[in-house]
């Protein structure tokens, strides 16, 4: 009978702790808990003392009994330390404000890129690339530039260290986008031809307003009929959507291989208004004469049209070539100390765009 009421014992010792460890409500409390039924002289240590008078196999297991409830008490207080922990690490406060995640935005020469070639895209232009890694044929020969041109100098280009090819001479990496214009003419063949080829360039320079990688936007036109009026349109109708409404462009003689005539093309500054002189008498100190000055641009050279399988008793076109981080640098009015900052990742910087 002693071992009956013995194990009666046991469970309602052992139900009474759980149900102390469940309602507990920190650590100390458990600590305590701990203790009054599993210290030297708590409540199941106690109830070790009376085995010695329970007989042989009753005995053995009672003991098991008792074993069995101290484990399972120790496992309940671990388990309850354990939740405690977890609710403080989880703590969930619905009145914080959020993190907000730090989302990043498109590089300044990205979104430059991407409103010029908008611009065109309305005026019937399609936007292509051609190789940055070019044979020496379409960025200089076909160009009509002369064997000893200073730029296929490799002071000023780039060489690639490849077999250079019976026909298209040795390999570079391309200086300008003018490279895509015979490639455009061969791939095209002959019908209307509205391209804007927006690319990375190489040269070998490395200054405060110079970078060895740097972008430029090729636009070309080739149709029946195309003349002067048609490349001083266009490029009038991309500076006042690029540049705002009141800005106008200039066409300057000026020499290129690949063009005749040649143009420089400069645009009405916008601090003078194209006056040279600002309303207080001074001169004005962005631009000489009231133009700043873009890029090249010209009507095709024959020869060129030639290169590219093209009739030129029957065609005519007109190209241009800018550097977008000029250009761009140019609406945004940004006085940049060095333009080597733009690709030079510093957060700083970028994120002002
Ligand atoms: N490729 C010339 C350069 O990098 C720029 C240029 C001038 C492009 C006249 C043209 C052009 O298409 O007609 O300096």
């Amino acid at each position: 009978m002693q071992e009956r009421d013995l194990r009666e014992e046991i469970s309602n010792i052992k139900n009474e702790a759980i149900a102390q460890i469940m309602s507990a409500k920190d650590v100390s409390e458990l600590e305590n808990i701990k203790i009054a039924y599993l210290g030297r002289k708590g409540k199941l240590n106690l109830l070790i003392k009376e085995l010695k008078n329970i007989p042989g196999d009753e005995r053995k297991h009672t003991g098991i009994l008792i074993n069995e409830a101290k484990n399972t008490l120790i496992e309940q207080i671990v388990n309850k330390k354990n939740a405690f922990k977890e609710s403080a690490r989880k703590w969930f406060d619905p009145t914080i404000p959020g993190h907000k995640p730090i989302v990043g935005h498109l590089h300044l020469i990205t979104q430059a890129i991407r409103e010029i070639s908008k611009i065109f895209e309305d005026m019937g232009f399609v936007r292509v690339r051609y190789p940055e890694v070019e044979w020496d044929w379409y960025a200089f020969g076909a160009l009509n530039f002369p064997e000893n041109h200073p730029a296929r100098d490799d002071w000023e280009t780039f060489f690639v260290d490849a077999l250079p090819s019976p026909k298209y001479g040795p390999m570079i990496l391309t200086p300008h986008t003018s490279s895509g214009q015979v490639r455009e003419m061969l791939m095209v063949k002959n019908s209307p031809i509205r391209m804007i080829n927006i690319a990375k360039c190489y040269r070998r320079q490395s200054d405060v307003s110079h970078v060895p990688m740097f972008h430029q936007f090729e636009g070309m036109v080739i149709d029946k009929g195309i003349s002067m009026v048609h490349l001083k349109g266009t490029l009038d109708y991309f500076a006042r959507n690029f540049f705002g409404s009141e800005r106008k462009t200039r066409l300057r003689p000026s020499h290129f291989q690949f063009t005749e005539p040649s143009f420089e093309i400069d645009i009405s500054c916008n601090v003078c208004k194209g006056k040279a002189r600002l309303p207080n008498g001074q001169g004005c100190r962005l631009c000489k004469e009231g133009w700043l000055e873009l890029g090249g641009a010209g009507m095709i050279h024959p020869t060129v049209l030639i290169n590219g399988d093209i009739d030129p008793n029957n065609y005519t076109g007109f190209a241009f070539g800018w550097g977008v981080e000029r250009t761009y640098m140019m609406k945004s009015g940004l006085e940049i100390p060095d333009i080597r900052l733009i690709y030079s990742s510093d957060l700083r910087i970028l994120r002002q765009f």
